[in-house]
C-alpha cells in the first residue's frame, strides 16, 4: 500500500519545488513500505523516527532560505512546518504506549491532507517569491 499517493493538489505549479515534493513523497513511502515486515515497536518507531528527520531536513533548508531572504512569512510559515512535526511525534507517542494503531494509514492521512493545504498556499506564496512569478524553476 502506498501510504501517501500524489495528489493534484499537491501542486506548487513551479517544477522544481513539485519535484523536491515528490521526492520527499517518494522517500516516506519507501520508508513505509519497508516496513511491512517487522512491525514490532521498534522498527516502527526507527521508520517514524526517519520520516520525521526527513520532513523535518526538507523544512530546514525552506525555513534557512526564509531567514536569509528575510521573508515576511517566515513566523506563519515555520508554525505550520512545526505543527506537522508535532502531529508525528503525537503518533510515535501513540506507538509507545502501546497502542495497536494503523501507523501507516494515520500517517498517510495526516500527511497527505497537511500537504494537500501547505504545499498549495504557504509552500506556493514563499517559492513563488523565491523564485520569481512567472518562473516554473525549470
Ligand atoms: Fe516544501
Ligand atoms: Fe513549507
Amino acid at each position: 500500500m502506498t501510504a501517501i499517493p500524489w495528489k493534484n493538489e499537491f501542486e506548487t505549479g513551479i517544477m522544481s519545488v513539485d519535484h523536491d515534493h515528490d521526492s520527499l513523497i517518494q522517500a516516506i513511502n519507501s520508508l513505509c513500505e519497508r516496513l511491512e515486515s517487522d512491525l514490532s515497536e521498534v522498527a516502527v518507531l526507527r521508520q517514524l523516527d526517519e520520516i520525521h528527520a526527513l520532513i523535518e531536513a526538507h523544512f530546514a533548508a525552506e525555513e534557512k532560505t526564509m531567514i536569509d531572504t528575510d521573508y515576511s512569512g517566515y513566523a506563519d510559515h515555520k508554525q505550520d512546518h512545526d505543527r506537522l512535526l508535532n502531529d508525528i511525534l503525537d503518533i510515535m507517542d501513540q506507538v509507545k504506549s502501546g497502542k495497536s494503531i494503523d501507523w501507516v494509514s494515520l500517517l498517510g492521512n495526516l500527511t497527505a491532507k497537511w500537504f494537500s493545504v501547505h504545499f498549495s498556499t504557504l509552500d506556493k506564496a514563499f517559492h513563488l517569491q523565491t523564485h520569481g512569478a512567472g518562473n516554473n524553476g525549470s
